[in-house]
């Protein structure tokens, strides 16, 4: 990889500045001064220093967001996007949302540069169950859980495949809270699947996706990195 990439990745500014910073004769590979932003370095084989501070690279990031309301899960849009919310030196790392969650939806996102990951993640063909906690305006009841379990009609006239409904409180007859797994996830399918049985969903958050659960202690907006365990898990 180019040596001004490296370094840019790393935080050390835009390649224009990363060109200054060269210029000045502060960067060393393997202990000699360069001032070639076009020079190749392997970033695991070769020594890089600035200012004599090694420089520790790493390609990929992972980073767990509790995405608040009213955020995009997207890179680039007029309104504030996910991306928008991360401090700039992991916005370096040029990461994007692993799958969408929509505006009003809170909860657990991923979000990388390992687009591998990503799409083992988000391909239908792996099936990774993602559950989801919702109030449900509407009194959700046994019919439904074995409605869900066979697969409901949706808008468009698709049968999903079967989602596994718990429902946490449905004492209130106005008012529900449950749990839902789906092991797919086709546009507002948690909200298309509650208005297949006539019943609207109030609020919705992501709580686990795979083996990786919601870390509780995030409030909205805040996010932290997957440890290497948590990374370990979604890889299977
Ligand atoms: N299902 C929905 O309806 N919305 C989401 O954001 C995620 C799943």
């Amino acid at each position: 990889m180019r040596l001004d990439k490296m370094l840019a990745n790393m935080g050390y500014g835009t390649r224009k500045e990363v060109k200054k910073l060269l210029k000045t004769g502060v960067v060393r590979v393997d202990e000699e001064v360069t001032k070639d932003p076009k020079q190749h370095v392997d970033p695991e084989g070769n020594h890089v220093t600035v200012h004599e501070e090694t420089v520790e690279y790493r390609e990929f990031i992972y980073l767990m967001m509790n995405k608040p309301g009213g955020v995009i899960s997207a890179t680039e849009d007029e309104d504030e996007t996910v991306i928008d919310l991360l401090i700039p030196e992991d916005q370096v790392f040029e990461p994007f949302p692993v799958g969408r969650l929509d505006k009003d939806t809170e909860g657990l996102l991923l979000i990388t540069n390992d687009g591998k990951l990503a799409h083992h993640l988000t391909s239908p063909k792996h099936h990774v169950p993602k559950t989801y906690y919702a109030r449900i305006s509407g009194h959700v009841t046994e019919d439904d859980v074995q409605a869900f379990q066979k697969g409901v009609t949706l808008d468009d006239g698709y049968v999903t495949k079967p989602g596994e409904l718990t429902i946490l409180d449905a004492n209130d007859h106005d008012q529900s809270e449950i749990e839902l797994t789906i092991h797919e996830g086709k546009f507002h399918q948690v909200k298309r699947m509650f208005e297949a049985v006539d019943k609207k969903v109030t609020y919705l958050q992501r709580i686990q996706m795979g083996d990786l659960h919601l870390d509780q202690d995030l409030e909205p907006g805040e996010y932290r990195e997957l440890t290497v365990e948590e990374v370990n898990l979604l890889q299977k």
